[in-house]
């Protein structure tokens, strides 16, 4: 696997691809890579016959310089992670490179509605630098898949908006969250858990699926499903910071008549603000 870092080292190898008739698939991550970003790996290749990952920490999303500041970099285990999955290609640029005129001077890209409320309101301008980051990477990759994980699923809702609004010619791909055995979904905060921590996380799947069951033995009483969910997840020493039931193509909150509903919840455990959903469809 090659590791590029300059725009033009990009091209020519997705010029090389594009030229050899493959098929590009594009998988944008942060970095410090698990199994749940392997798994969009995995995905890209089942549909695609080159696969590019990129590794940026994309200051425009963090609206915490701390946060920003201890995001953890394991470049060199990463790049191990994507060899194993036979990942053909990292981009793996500087802030310099991605934002050559500056932060404040970078045209924006801002997706209404679905980017608000849920973590747009705990953090502001987030989804702004997620979509704007994202569509530069797919300008500069140009795939024709790309492959976001539906752990973030409001990041995926905004991704295809954009996609679509702005008539970007490729797909975008949904991806099962990847668990641990407590149902704990993976992610880079999970480092910020201790052990006892990370057993007690497992909490937020349980309270999910309890919400769920509810909804499936036909409740519609939202509020008291999400109140007590709330109260179980304060009990079992988690901070919330919302748990919601929305329309789970609309992100709009849910109606009675609604089938195809998702439960999302983001909740503060020690150091880590942990997020996780479970969309399901009522109709069934
Ligand atoms: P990052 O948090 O590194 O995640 C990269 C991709 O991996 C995202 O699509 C995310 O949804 C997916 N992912 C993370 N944990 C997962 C899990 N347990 N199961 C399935 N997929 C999972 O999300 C970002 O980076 C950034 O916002 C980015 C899109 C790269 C823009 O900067």
């Amino acid at each position: 696997m090659k590791t590029v870092e300059t725009l033009s080292a990009l091209r020519a190898e997705i010029k090389a691809a594009k030229n050899a008739g493959k098929r590009v698939g594009f998988v944008p991550t942060m970095g410090n890579l698990h199994e749940g970003h392997m798994i969009l790996v995995d995905q890209a290749h089942r549909e695609c016959d080159f696969v590019v990952a990129s590794i940026f920490v994309n200051p425009l999303q963090f609206n915490d310089i701390d946060d920003l500041g201890r995001y953890p970099r394991t470049l060199t285990a990463d790049q191990q992670h994507l060899v194993d999955r036979d990942c053909d290609l990292l981009f793996y640029p500087s802030v310099d490179e991605m934002y050559p005129e500056g932060q404040d001077n970078q045209s924006k890209v801002s997706v209404p509605v679905v980017s608000e409320g849920l973590c747009g309101a705990s953090r502001p301008g987030h989804f702004d630098g997620v979509s704007t980051v994202v569509s530069k990477l797919f300008n500069m990759v140009m795939p024709d898949a790309a492959f976001f994980g539906e752990k973030d699923y409001q990041q995926l809702a905004v991704i295809r908006k954009m996609t679509h609004d702005l008539n970007m010619a490729l797909d975008i791909v949904g991806v099962t969250t990847c668990r641990e055995d407590n149902g704990l979904a993976m992610s880079s905060r999970n480092n910020y858990l201790s052990e006892e921590e990370r057993a007690q996380a497992g909490h937020i799947w349980k309270e999910l699926n309890r919400v769920i069951d509810g909804l499936k033995a036909g409740s519609k009483n939202f509020f008291d499903l999400i109140q007590q969910g709330k109260i179980n997840l304060i009990k079992q020493g988690f901070k919330p910071d919302y748990l919601e039931i929305r329309n789970a193509q609309t992100l709009k909150p849910v109606t009675e008549s609604d089938e195809q509903v998702v439960v999302l919840v983001a909740a503060i455990l020690g150091k880590a603000r942990l997020i996780d959903n479970i969309r399901v469809d009522l109709s069934a």
